[in-house]
């Protein structure tokens, strides 16, 4: 890496990142106020997180839906100081989802966004080690430090303990809850003012000639600076200094405290992003690692959404482009199908509103609206066949039947459940022997999403129940075998969405029998998603 020529400016000021959290640590006020100080929105207002059901939807739907800005779900683009930050949604509910893995696919760094009196709770646990998979840079802020929050070792130790990667402070915290005063920036030896009267302005910012600086005594209270320089001065001692290439590893977390809604250490942490954070990283495809650099546009859809406009049933495909400068009109070749495809209208999601991507470039994520062709995984490219990988498809754990409670509505249900099916929210089946649909998920809450999703979106009233099976394998094999196989276990046989054989069970005694008695045929627990 390091011998390697800079990249263009105009990919090198990108950073692509995602915000991970637990439910309730401040994701959403923490992604309001990026907007807000990327001058994507012009006000920022209260937040009013109520209930499990709201984080059904992804955060940004929130956004849009309690404050009545205009956000896209999903992505978002905005500029700060001289960086484009392309913001990636991870959805908001507290189960585990396919969604998650797949949209961190899609992002070169993540923000973790801890609760000062919470710290390291159990979602953030989970996130934090898909990322480490992919061993992501990650920038932590602790938040809601004007409340009364741990101490600032014990919030550095447990992160340190129970996720196991170094931790630096990037800024340290002059009191908690209402002494909360502000920050010591430790990388800059600055002093971060909070100001408490208006919870939408940047802080004041001071520069201090280091620790001993009389100038702090203007602005510090006597015991808060005695404390401050004491454990400033143990934290330098005791904890590792930051390193940017540890980091960049994924080995530490550099670490700012500060307060989302009061816009507090909001800047800083920007800063570091854009300071610190990665530019556009190669993608990995089966062919050959993809440099961002490289000319040829190449990209692939890591999540594709339906229903963003409900007057129309459009789909958009979500597609992170690994390399190359993006001009609309293009023609890219579609891998999977071999087709040639004009994207004619892409959508950049900048905040204020959808807007048409005139252009866009590696590290971007764009929307290409589109009628049910471009599926997760899919590659665009400006002509080589490549098959990006690292795509994970989850084998599902959970199997339930589905049925509309609204007997008319049976009809339209397979084709909400197709179109779940589609998007990689849900995998469904369709078996041999019946007129049911069974769905599978990774994680129960997904199965409160789906009915209130096919709901909301469809009209269609539904209730999940129990199926008897609770295994699914896809089948593989020379055809002869695979219909001899279907023929005899028709009870067992269902299709996937795209029409591909599945195995259905409840028992491993029945697929172990499977692959003993056809020889050549494999059941499959994943399948790609191409
Ligand atoms: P999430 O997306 O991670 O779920 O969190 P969200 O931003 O919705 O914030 C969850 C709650 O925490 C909200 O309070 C929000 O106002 C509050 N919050 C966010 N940042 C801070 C902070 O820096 N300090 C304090 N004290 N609170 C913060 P709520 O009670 O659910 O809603 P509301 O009635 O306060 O609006």
């Amino acid at each position: 890496m390091s011998n390697r020529a800079p990249l263009p400016p105009e990919i090198a000021r990108r950073r692509t990142f995602a915000i991970i959290s637990h439910p309730d640590a401040g994701k959403t006020t923490l992604t309001e106020k990026f907007l807000l100080f990327g001058g994507a929105i012009q006000m920022a207002g209260q937040v009013r997180a109520k209930g499990e059901a709201r984080r059904t939807r992804s955060d940004f739907m929130k956004l849009e839906q309690e404050r009545g800005i205009s956000v896209s779900a999903s992505a978002m683009s905005f500029d700060f100081r001289h960086y484009r930050f392309n913001l990636v949604d991870t959805p908001g509910h507290s189960d585990f989802s396919e969604d998650t893995y797949r949209t961190l696919t899609a992002v070169d760094a993540a923000i973790m966004v801890i609760d000062g009196a919470k710290g390291v709770e159990s979602q953030t646990r989970k996130l934090f080690e898909v990322c480490r998979l992919r061993d992501l840079p990650i920038l932590t802020f602790c938040n809601k430090m004007d409340r009364e929050s741990r101490d600032t070792f014990e919030i550095i130790d447990e992160i340190q303990e129970n996720l196991a990667i170094d931790v630096a402070p990037a800024s340290w915290p002059i009191g908690m809850g209402r002494d909360f005063v502000g920050c010591y920036d430790i990388l800059h030896d600055r002093l971060e003012l909070m100001d408490r009267a208006d919870r939408n302005r940047v802080a004041e910012s001071i520069k201090i000639d280091g620790l001993q600086d009389p100038k702090l005594a203007d602005h510090v209270p006597p015991d808060l600076l005695a404390k401050l320089r004491e454990e400033v001065a143990m934290a330098r001692e005791l904890l590792p200094a930051f390193d940017r290439q540890s980091f960049l590893e994924g080995h530490m977390t550099p670490i700012w405290f500060g307060s989302a809604i009061n816009s507090f250490g909001v800047k800083e942490l920007m800063d570091g992003m854009g300071e610190y954070g990665p530019e556009p990283q190669p993608q990995k495809a089966a062919e050959r690692q993809i440099a961002s650099d490289e000319t040829p546009v190449t990209g692939f859809v890591f999540k594709v959404q339906a229903n963003m406009d409900p007057k129309h049933r459009d789909r958009v495909a979500f597609v992170r482009l690994a390399s190359g400068h993006f001009e609309r009109g293009m023609k890219l070749l579609h891998v999977r199908s071999g087709k040639p495809m004009a994207v004619s209208n892409p959508v950049l999601f900048l905040a204020a509103d959808r807007e048409l991507a005139e252009e866009a470039w590696a590290g971007d994520i764009i929307g290409i609206p589109n009628h049910g062709q471009l599926r997760i995984g899919d590659a665009l490219t400006e002509g080589e066949k490549l098959r990006f990988t690292g795509i994970p498809s989850f084998a599902p754990e959970l199997l339930q039947a589905v049925r509309s409670t609204d007997p008319m509505k049976g009809k339209h249900l397979e084709k909400a459940l197709m179109q779940f099916a589609e998007e990689g929210a849900a995998k469904v089946f369709k078996p041999m022997i019946g007129s049911g649909f069974i769905v599978g998920v990774v994680g129960a809450l997904q199965f409160d999403v789906l009915a209130s999703r096919i709901e909301v979106e469809y009209g269609i009233p539904v209730r999940f129940e129990s199926s008897q099976f609770s295994s699914a394998r896809w089948v593989q094999g020379p055809k002869d075998l695979v219909e001899k196989l279907v023929n005899v276990n028709k009870q067992h046989i269902a299709t996937d969405h795209d029409g591909d054989i599945v195995f259905l069970t409840r028992l491993q005694w029945d697929i172990d029998r499977v692959v003993r008695d056809y020889e050549g045929v494999k059941l499959s627990a994943t399948k790609e998603m191409m």
